[in-house]
């Protein structure tokens, strides 16, 4: 008799999608069949999965009869149609959108950090933001030694989190660069080869953006500190692949750079890259293609006794999205 589960993936031909299916090929996903699904535009392609072709369907009720777990990477507004009805028909959705994230019945999973959360789930469990994941992961081993007290960061997010418009976006525009023709932008508001855009997601009344209140109140759900303060700021860099962030985590008990260090090494799902005098720290281009975030230029806050500045960085559409979203799998999966 087959084993493994009947897994779909919807937004297959997306960035986060694609990363996805060669995530559950590289870990080793038990899937017996698979089922993939992106708009309707896309029907009549196929994907690849174990080298071969997958046909992208169109989503509707009865094609999710028999799914056992469903990663949905496809976009908010889809989502809330989607995740009820593929719950509706069976199975557990992990969902990589926004759409669930702060719904109080919906868990709010980094596996490393609150793997407890996930057993709590009504059917939907929820993959944060990548900014965000990329953040918690060094703040949860800091918070265990000596409880944050206050969080400054700000984040230099690359074009892929935009998703495969995002990148070809610019891709486009560097190409155009090289043959000297006007950079025009298709989906971001700006150009953004050679320029950084300090805004990402909609503006709110207060002048903070959404993906600026995603990495305050996700911090604070995640590390279940409901009064966390949060100070962000977000900006898309001209970068491929790869979120890093600039952190300031202040804490109730000083930790020192050496304990620091200790703590990062020894986290799981976290390298330590911090070796300045040899120029090593983590950059986009050391971490792109990897599982881990990278951590390095940890040095105590000049300004304040009981603070650490340092810097982190991890492939978004990997621990930030799909080896998140398919190590939440392997969760429910284990029980
Ligand atoms: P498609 O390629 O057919 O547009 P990204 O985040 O990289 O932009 O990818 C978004 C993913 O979500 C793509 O796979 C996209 O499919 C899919 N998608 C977009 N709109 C829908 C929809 N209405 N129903 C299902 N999938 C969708």
């Amino acid at each position: 008799m087959a084993t493994g589960l009947c897994v779909a993936v919807v937004g297959a031909t997306g960035a986060a999608g694609q990363t996805t299916l060669r995530i559950l090929e590289e870990r080793k996903f038990p899937v017996r069949e698979l089922r993939c699904f992106a708009s309707e535009r896309s029907v009549g392609k196929t994907v690849t999965f174990l080298d071969e072709a997958v046909p992208v369907r169109k989503v509707e009720p009865e094609a999710f009869r028999g799914v056992e777990i469903a990663f949905c990477s496809a976009g908010s507004a889809q989502a809330k149609e989607y995740a009820p009805m593929i719950v509706r028909a069976g199975a557990i959705v992990v969902d990589k959108s926004n759409a669930f994230r702060m719904d109080p019945n919906v868990p709010l999973v980094v596996p490393e950090i609150n793997p407890h959360a996930a057993r709590g789930h009504q059917g939907i469990v929820a993959c944060p933001n990548c900014t965000t994941i990329v953040t918690v992961m060094p703040l949860k081993p800091l918070h265990d030694a000596g409880r944050l007290r206050r969080v400054v960061a700000t984040s230099f997010q690359a074009a892929s989190g935009a998703g495969v418009n995002g990148l070809d976006d610019l891709r486009q525009q560097s190409l155009a660069w090289a043959r000297g023709e006007a950079m025009v932008p298709h989906h971001f508001q700006h150009q953004l080869a050679f320029n950084l855009i300090p805004h990402i997601d909609k503006f709110g009344s207060d002048g903070y953006t959404g993906e600026e209140m995603k990495l305050v109140n996700e911090t604070r759900k995640i590390l279940e500190i409901p009064d966390l303060p949060v100070a962000p700021t977000t900006v898309r860099v001209p970068v491929f692949t790869c979120h890093s962030i600039a952190v300031n985590a202040e804490t109730d008990q000083k930790i020192s750079v050496a304990r620091a260090r200790e703590l990062f090494a020894a986290f799981p799902g976290l390298t330590l890259w911090d070796e300045p005098a040899e120029n090593r720290y983590p950059m986009p281009i050391v971490v792109e293609g990897q599982d881990d975030c990278y951590v390095g230029r940890i040095r105590e806050d000049l300004s304040h006794p009981r603070a650490l500045n340092f810097w982190v960085v991890g492939d978004q559409l990997r621990k930030g999205a799909a080896t998140n979203a398919v190590q939440i799998a392997e969760l429910l999966v284990r029980g």
